[in-house]
Formats: structure tokens, C-alpha cells, sequence
């Protein structure tokens, strides 16, 4: 009887403690602060081998939090491998200089920080690094997109990634976000998410690429629901099949929010207007979210040193096969298929007509989107005799394509098998040939295609 008896108390009490977790009004800052000085005193008191965690990382620990700790926590949606990262931690360590370039929208802007340049989330982490790594020389770069969409970010990487990066923040999420309706069918934004993390994990230094997941529009107004962002499962995917770490303002903020009757929420940390611009306390947020992972990252240099591991693993090339087929058959139709659905989306209604030139999309004024309409309408080619040239031209070469195709086939039939297999290859050589000859003929370079390079760059 007793045991029955205690059992249900215990029950009752679990089940209250869970929904009170599940209903309880926002900490106040000062409960935040306090439960993570109870977190940081334990975690400085871990003794690794030799070492105590708080001699050996105190300026890397010193740094407190604005957003709770189970928010932060899961805003470290994934770790992967790592390696890069490690490197990274592993050379601010050592002193060694760090040049670390944040790509992104609006909110790499920093544009609605109460001080751009001092309190928005960039310039808060990279003041963050140069407090924790007092040896190191931190050199910032912000690369702002301003609203362009990934598939420009990418045709147009030389002018927004410096050659010699050695950490990257992509902050696109908001920016994708736009017209993801249909791309979260369609992938037309995760193929060109795609091209984009190819080209910056591609780069000469072997970067370490942190994807920074920004709230799409409307989130953080209440007019989106949690799930609507290409962030999972789209890009979530690609993070874990190229072993990126993400970030995640959307879970770092959520908690704090006050939920609405439609799997939304509404908070203050972000613009009302858009439900997705950071202000000053949603910058606070995210650079709490990328300080998380660096110290997560340092505690686990302590676990496992920087060695073999990571070198082997930093020095695998970016694998040959992507996600999408797509992205290496025809990376150019990627790229415009993307930017030409961005464009009608923000011109609603939808009147414009599809760039025949992307690398022409390097030369917009993205800061916003009258400018970006206007400066569209004056300097993009969109010429329907064009379009329809290289759509002949496609069809010329699938064509052509397929008959030699058959040709190889029937050669397969009569002819000896070594013969058979110079035939396909002749094929396939056409094939490219003529593929090269239409992307020739409608004035693109394949990718990368190298745009407006900053001289800086
Ligand atoms: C643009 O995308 C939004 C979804 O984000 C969609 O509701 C809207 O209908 C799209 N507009 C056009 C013109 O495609
Ligand atoms: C919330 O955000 C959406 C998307 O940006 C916007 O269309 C809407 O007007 C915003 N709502 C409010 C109440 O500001
Ligand atoms: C590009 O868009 C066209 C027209 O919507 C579509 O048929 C084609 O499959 C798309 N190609 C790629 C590679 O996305
Ligand atoms: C970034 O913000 C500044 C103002 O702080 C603005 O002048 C500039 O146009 C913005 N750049 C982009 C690309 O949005």
C-alpha cells in the first residue's frame, strides 16, 4: 500500500515539475546569471588528467551569458567532427592569428544593434575571442550580403569570402527563408546552400564553417511556426553530411518567447515588422550561442589534444559526390533556377523575368529590397531571346547527347567491350562539349564564377 502510495506522490510530483517546466514564465536575468555561475563553477572545477578545467581555460570560461543555459545548450544543434574548429581553438591557444569572416544578412549587418559595429552579434564574438585568447591576433571580417539569397552568395563567393579565412560564420537562413515554401519541396535553395558550403569548405585555408542559423521571417512575430525554416531539415541534412557544426538563434531565443496558439511565438528580441531581424538583445542571444560552442570546444581539446585525428581528417577532401545530383551536373541551372525564384518572389507580383547572366548578380545593391529591384531592372540582362537560345541549346544537347548515347549502346551490342567503353567516354565528352558550348552561348562560367572582387579580397 505505502509503496503504491509513494509512488503516485512521486509521479504527481514529476508531472507537476514537468509542466510547470513546460509553462514557466522567462527567467529573469538575474536567475539566468546565477544558474550559470552554479554551471561555470562546476565546470571550472573538472579535473582532466593533470589539469583543472579552470586553470587552464579561465579567460575561454569568463564570459557570461544573457540567454538560459538550456536554451544555449540547445542551440548547439550540432557538433559533427569538428576538426576544423578544433584547429581553429587550437591556434588562438598557441597565439597564432586568426582571420575570421562572418557572411551573412541583415543581422551579420548588424543592422538594427542599438551600435552596429560594438553590440551586434559579430562584433560582440569577436570581442569575446580577443578576451579569451589574449595571445592571438583576431582579425574580423564582415562580409555583409545584405538580402541577397544564397544562390548570389555563391555565384558571387570571391567578393564575400577573403582567400586566406580561417573561420566562417554563414548566416543565410534568414535570407533563404524567403519564398522557402516552396523550396522546402523543391530544394531549389538547399541546392544552391549546397554550392555555397562547397565553395567555402573548398577554400584554400580548409576553413572551419559554423553555419549560424538565423530566425526566418515572421518567426519571432508569431506569423511562423517553429518547423517553417530551411535550417532543418534542408540544411540540417547538408550539415551533416559535410560535418558542419550549426548554431541556432531560432532554439536559443524560442524559450524566451511567449508562445502563440499556432505553434508560434513573439519576442522582443527581434524586429516586430519582420519577426526576424535581431536587435540588440537577439544579437546578445546569438553571439551567447557561437561563445557556447567555442568554449564547448576548447573543454573538448582537454578530452582529446589536437592531433592526428584532425589533420586526417581536415586534410580529407570535400567528398566529390554532393546531396543533390544537380549541384555537379548543372550547377549553373542551380544557381539561376534559385536566384530567379528569389527574384520573382521579392517582386510579388511576379513580373520580372529570370537573369540570363548570374555572374551580372554580383553588381546588385542588395541593402534592401527597392534598391536591389531597381538596381535589378537596370543592370540585368533578362533577354527572352537568350534564354530561349540556351534553352535550344539544351535541347540541341540532350539530343545530341542521347544519340551518341544510343550510338554507344549499339556499340555495346556489336563491337568488343574496350571499344565500347572509348565510345562512352567520346559521348560523354561530346555531351560536356556541348553543355560547355550552351553555358558559353548563354554568358555564364560555370561555377565558381569569380564576380566583383573586393579589392580588399
Ligand atoms: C514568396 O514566398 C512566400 C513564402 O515565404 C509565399 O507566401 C509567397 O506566396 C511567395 N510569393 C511569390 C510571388 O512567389
Ligand atoms: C510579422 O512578420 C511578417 C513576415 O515578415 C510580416 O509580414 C508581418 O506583417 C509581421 N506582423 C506584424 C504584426 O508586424
Ligand atoms: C530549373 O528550373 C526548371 C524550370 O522550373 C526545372 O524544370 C528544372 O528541373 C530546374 N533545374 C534544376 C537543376 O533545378
Ligand atoms: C549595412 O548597414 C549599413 C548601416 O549600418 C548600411 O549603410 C549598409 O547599406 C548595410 N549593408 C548591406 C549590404 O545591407
Amino acid at each position: 500500500m505505502a509503496p503504491a502510495g509513494a509512488a503516485r506522490v512521486t509521479f504527481c510530483l514529476v508531472l507537476a515539475a514537468s509542466i510547470l517546466s513546460i509553462s514557466a514564465a522567462p527567467q529573469s536575468p538575474n536567475a539566468i546569471s546565477k544558474e550559470w555561475a552554479t554551471y561555470n563553477m562546476q565546470r571550472q572545477n573538472i579535473r582532466i588528467g593533470s589539469q583543472i578545467t579552470g586553470d587552464t581555460l579561465r579567460s575561454v570560461l569568463d564570459y557570461s551569458f544573457a540567454s538560459p543555459l538550456k536554451q544555449i545548450q540547445s542551440s548547439n544543434v550540432y557538433q559533427a567532427g569538428n576538426a576544423r574548429m578544433r584547429r581553429v581553438v587550437h591556434d588562438l591557444q598557441r597565439g597564432n592569428p586568426i582571420k575570421i569572416v562572418a557572411i551573412g544578412g541583415v543581422a551579420t549587418n548588424g543592422s538594427d544593434a542599438s551600435s552596429p559595429g560594438s553590440d551586434d552579434f559579430f562584433a560582440l564574438y569577436v570581442k569575446y575571442l580577443k578576451r579569451g585568447f589574449p595571445n592571438a591576433r583576431v582579425e574580423p571580417v564582415r562580409s555583409s550580403a545584405g538580402i541577397a539569397p544564397s544562390a548570389v552568395v555563391a555565384e558571387c563567393l570571391s567578393s564575400y569570402l577573403p582567400k586566406d579565412a580561417d573561420l566562417v560564420l554563414l548566416e543565410m537562413t534568414a535570407n533563404d527563408g524567403v519564398g522557402m515554401d516552396a523550396s522546402l519541396i523543391d530544394g531549389h535553395n538547399a541546392k544552391a546552400y549546397e554550392i555555397l558550403l562547397r565553395g567555402i569548405l573548398g577554400a584554400e585555408k580548409t576553413p572551419a564553417l559554423i553555419l549560424t542559423q538565423s530566425m526566418v521571417n515572421g518567426m519571432g512575430n508569431g506569423s511562423t511556426p517553429f518547423y517553417l525554416t530551411p535550417e532543418a531539415p534542408q540544411y540540417a541534412a547538408l550539415a551533416s553530411y559535410y560535418g558542419t557544426p550549426v548554431v541556432s538563434m531560432r532554439n536559443a531565443i524560442w524559450g524566451s518567447g511567449t508562445p502563440t496558439r499556432n505553434s508560434g511565438m513573439i519576442t522582443d528580441q527581434v524586429v516586430q515588422e519582420d519577426g526576424s531581424t535581431p536587435l540588440s538583445p537577439g544579437h546578445r542571444s546569438m553571439a551567447d550561442m557561437l561563445v557556447f560552442n567555442t568554449q564547448r570546444t576548447a573543454e573538448d581539446l582537454l578530452l582529446l589534444p589536437y592531433g592526428d585525428y584532425d589533420t586526417q581528417s581536415i586534410a580529407m577532401k570535400v567528398p566529390d559526390t554532393p546531396v543533390y545530383g544537380d549541384v555537379s551536373s548543372e550547377p549553373w541551372t542551380v544557381l539561376s533556377n534559385s536566384t530567379c525564384m528569389w527574384v520573382r518572389n521579392i517582386s510579388a507580383p511576379d513580373t520580372r523575368l529570370c537573369p540570363v547572366n548570374m555572374a551580372q548578380m554580383c553588381s546588385l545593391d542588395y541593402s534592401n529590397r527597392a534598391n536591389m529591384l531597381r538596381t535589378y531592372d537596370e543592370r540585368i540582362d533578362t533577354r527572352t531571346s537568350n534564354s530561349k537560345a540556351a534553352l535550344i541549346g539544351g535541347v540541341v544537347a540532350g539530343v545530341v547527347g542521347g544519340l551518341l548515347l544510343i550510338g554507344g549502346l549499339l556499340a555495346f551490342c556489336i563491337i568488343s567491350k574496350k571499344r565500347h567503353a572509348q565510345k562512352v567516354a567520346a559521348a560523354a565528352e561530346a555531351k560536356a562539349a556541348a553543355r560547355r558550348k550552351e553555358m558559353a552561348s548563354s554568358g555564364s562560367h560555370g561555377v565558381p564564377i569569380t564576380a566583383t572582387s573586393r579589392q580588399d579580397f
